[in-house]
């Protein structure tokens, strides 16, 4: 068993409802056991007078909060970061689609997949639905790469049949075999788990939608997931595309695709049909600032989704977005807010740490097993310990309350601030150590 002392911030609760939603313990101890699972939380002197005998890690000198989890991310996209002054089918057009056709190439597909798990562990991303590539040989390497990392990853290969480049299509009786594939070689292994993935209704047939429905219904564990409302554009094309649907929502709704499994990115244009919808089935939408305002695709309106009842996560979305950092994504979130002046709604620390961690691994069906410190969950975590005489570490040390604290480590926390991160009590990433996550024999 080991100990770990530290500072230690989590959202048990859902910060959006619960009262005192942040849990903060100055000088905490997190027992974990041999099976990574935590077996105490408390205050250290406690911890320790009930476990005399447990190892102490000592974390003092930062913070430890629960590792993050990103709702929304591109495998392949990693290297096409930063492809700004576009608006969203511009941008897919000449920034992103040509990389991902690359892809096709295997080993290609395997080095942008060491990149891209490096990344996410570098960031303290401990669980991630990961939008992944269009070819089922990259979605192999990606699986293989990413049990050895030891992340929990939820994924899946990429399907569309139009509007794309052709390279990228495929048909949904392909489509359908492929997944139920992969869906049979790596649902379930280790810590991985399939997520259903049409691209988005532009580019996926109303046949294409009906086989990835097909495999959620034979599948009844994988998760779903895929793009809606994004940008003012791509919405009236979908529309022009299925005129027989009441709206975005509908063209995934009339497939059976909208469920508690379900996660949808950005909703930015929803329709109050569309919340009401949502709320209705439990389907989760995973809100991306930093690609929303990197791509003008509008601010979100969050408060609209609160009050529908509409569970609501964050997201990267790298490449759209503009790195892996989920504390910066959390910051994003709060300018947007501010920025919607009376309609946003205003967001407090704890509300950044619920979106970055505890709402994400509700939005996965993980909520039992990580996103906060309570005992029982795995040890997923993440150690921030800024450089000494950052602004971040000066800022730190004059903190009069852990509020501050968090409000300081979400404005200021980069990827140099992640010292150490562990998932199910592995550790999956050190600073001080190679910068590659997993070993391979
Ligand atoms: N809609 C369809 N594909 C994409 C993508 O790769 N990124 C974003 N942001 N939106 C999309
Ligand atoms: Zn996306």
């Amino acid at each position: 068993m080991r100990l770990y002392r530290a500072t230690l911030m989590h959202t048990p609760e859902n910060a959006f409802t619960a009262q005192d939603a942040l849990h903060a313990l100055d000088d905490g101890g997190l027992l974990v056991g041999e099976e990574g699972t935590i077996l105490a939380c408390g205050p250290f002197a406690e911890v320790r007078a009930a476990h005399p005998r447990a190892e102490v890690v000592d974390l003092r000198g930062g913070v430890l909060l629960p590792g993050f989890v990103d709702t929304h991310v591109h495998y392949p996209q990693v290297r096409v970061i930063g492809g700004l002054g576009m608006h969203l089918l511009e941008w897919l057009d000449r920034n992103a689609l040509p990389e991902e056709a690359r892809m096709a190439d295997r080993a290609h597909a395997r080095a942008v997949a060491h990149e891209f798990l490096s990344a996410l562990a570098a960031n303290g991303t401990t669980t991630a639905l990961v939008f992944g590539s269009h070819y089922a040989s990259a979605m192999e390497e990606f699986f293989s790469w990413a049990q050895d990392t030891g992340l929990r990853i939820v994924a899946g290969q990429v399907v569309s049949d139009r509007l794309l480049r052709p390279e990228l299509h495929t048909t949904p009786e392909r489509a359908y075999a492929e997944g139920r594939t992969l869906i049979e070689r790596w649902h379930g292994v280790g810590r991985l788990l399939y997520a259903v993935t049409p691209r988005f209704s532009l580019s996926a047939s109303e046949a294409m939608l009906d086989a990835c429905g097909t495999l959620t219904r034979e599948f009844p564990t994988v998760r779903f997931t895929s793009h809606i409302n994004e940008s003012p554009r791509e919405i009236g094309t979908v529309r022009d595309l299925f005129p027989a649907a009441r709206d975005y929502l509908d063209t995934y709704e009339r497939a059976g695709l909208v469920t508690r499994r379900g996660v949808l990115a950005h909703n930015v244009h929803p329709s109050d049909r569309e919340l009401g919808v949502m709320a209705e089935h439990r389907c989760s939408v995973a809100h991306c600032p930093c690609s929303n305002s990197a791509l003008g695709s509008g601010l979100f309106p969050l408060r609209r989704h609160l009050r529908a009842g509409v569970h609501v996560s964050l997201g990267t979305d790298v490449g759209g977005g503009t790195g892996f950092s989920m504390l910066k994504e959390g910051l994003q979130a709060y300018f947007m807010q501010q920025l919607l002046g009376e309609v946003g709604e205003p967001l407090s620390p704890a509300h950044l740490l619920y979106l970055a961690t505890r709402a994400g691994a509700e939005a996965l069906g993980l909520e039992e097993t990580t996103g906060d410190f309570s005992v029982g969950k795995a040890f997923d975590a993440v150690y921030l310990r800024p450089p000494q005489d950052s602004t971040l570490d000066t800022v730190l040390r004059h903190s009069d309350g852990p509020g501050r604290t968090l409000a300081a480590l979400f404005t200021l926390g980069t990827q140099s601030d992640v010292d150490r991160v562990w998932v199910g009590g592995d550790e999956v990433y050190a600073r001080s150590a190679a910068p590659e996550v997993g070993v391979r024999a």
